[in-house]
């Protein structure tokens, strides 16, 4: 069992870089905490690859940030929560942290009775997710939408040309016309995207997602484990990528919107083979 304390980094990784969107709630809401960002980039999009590969690619990435010291590991992905959570949760002792679309808030606020969830195939087809309809659906009729080529998208760093604007308005579109007055962002990627998905919705409907929700979580499950770092000292924040540190490091600081100094995590490294 390894030594967690209160002064150890908290680990997060995504299939790539959607998992900011949760980084900067986190921040926001533990602004002493040093905090340790995997993008698997490399392997991005998971929501098309095979729930074992993406158990698998899930399990790597928790035993590298475990190998760093990480006291407590947040699921930033979706898809990945969906295929993997339960395997992570009965493999390591430290506290995880996963990833809920946001059904639970939309169906209170939507007066329409109608409310559409924009999400990856696997997301959309995962138990987890089929559950969560269940528990909170009630009268509310939930449309889920699968978005293939968004998270692309977000991982190209375009979040507002004709291509990205293109895809929205097909996804989203059938959604408004059945009504739908409350659109669920499934992906944490999507975020990134939700200026311009506001723009093609309209004032009246609300978009949401469940980063902030995420980040107190996390922040609950701190403090119930008296893990919480001192928060008069300034976190640090430390990247990796498994995709191209050349492509990656722009889009980071876009998003991050900062400065990133970004680290190559290759396949060698994860299996503890490296030699770079
Ligand atoms: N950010 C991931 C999620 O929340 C994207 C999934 C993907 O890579 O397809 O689902």
């Amino acid at each position: 069992m390894q030594n967690i304390n209160a002064k150890k980094p908290i680990g997060i990784f995504d299939s790539g870089v959607g998992g900011l969107s949760v980084l900067h709630e986190i921040r926001r809401a533990l602004p002493g905490e040093d905090l340790l960002y995997v993008a698997d980039s490399g392997h991005a999009p998971y929501g098309d690859k095979s729930q074992q590969f993406i158990e698998q690619r899930s399990i790597a990435i928790s035993e590298f940030l475990i190998s760093n010291n990480v006291k407590a590991i947040v699921v930033a992905c979706n898809t990945a929560t969906g295929a993997a959570i339960a395997t992570l949760r009965s493999r390591f002792s430290v506290p995880i942290i996963a990833m809920e679309p946001a059904v639970k808030p939309a169906v209170s606020l939507s007066k329409t009775g109608v409310i559409g969830v924009l999400a990856t195939s696997r997301t959309l087809a995962g138990d987890n997710f089929v559950q969560l309809f269940a528990r909170h659906g009630g009268d509310v009729q939930i449309l889920g939408q699968a978005c293939p080529g968004l998270v692309e998208q977000v991982e190209a760093g375009d979040l507002s040309g004709p291509a990205a604007r293109l895809l929205l308005e097909r996804y989203v579109h059938p959604l408004l016309e059945q009504q739908a007055d409350i659109i669920v962002l499934g992906c944490t990627h999507y975020p990134f995207l939700a200026s311009l998905i506001q723009e093609i919705v309209g004032p009246t409907v609300a978009v949401i997602d469940s980063a902030a929700a995420v980040a107190r979580e996390l922040y609950r499950r701190l403090e119930v484990e008296q893990l919480l770092a001192n928060d008069k000292k300034v976190g640090t924040e430390l990247f990796w990528t498994s995709g191209s540190l050349a492509q990656a490091e722009p889009i980071f600081s876009q998003l991050w919107k900062e400065n990133v100094d970004l680290n190559s995590l290759c396949d060698r490294r994860l299996s503890k083979n490296c030699c770079c």
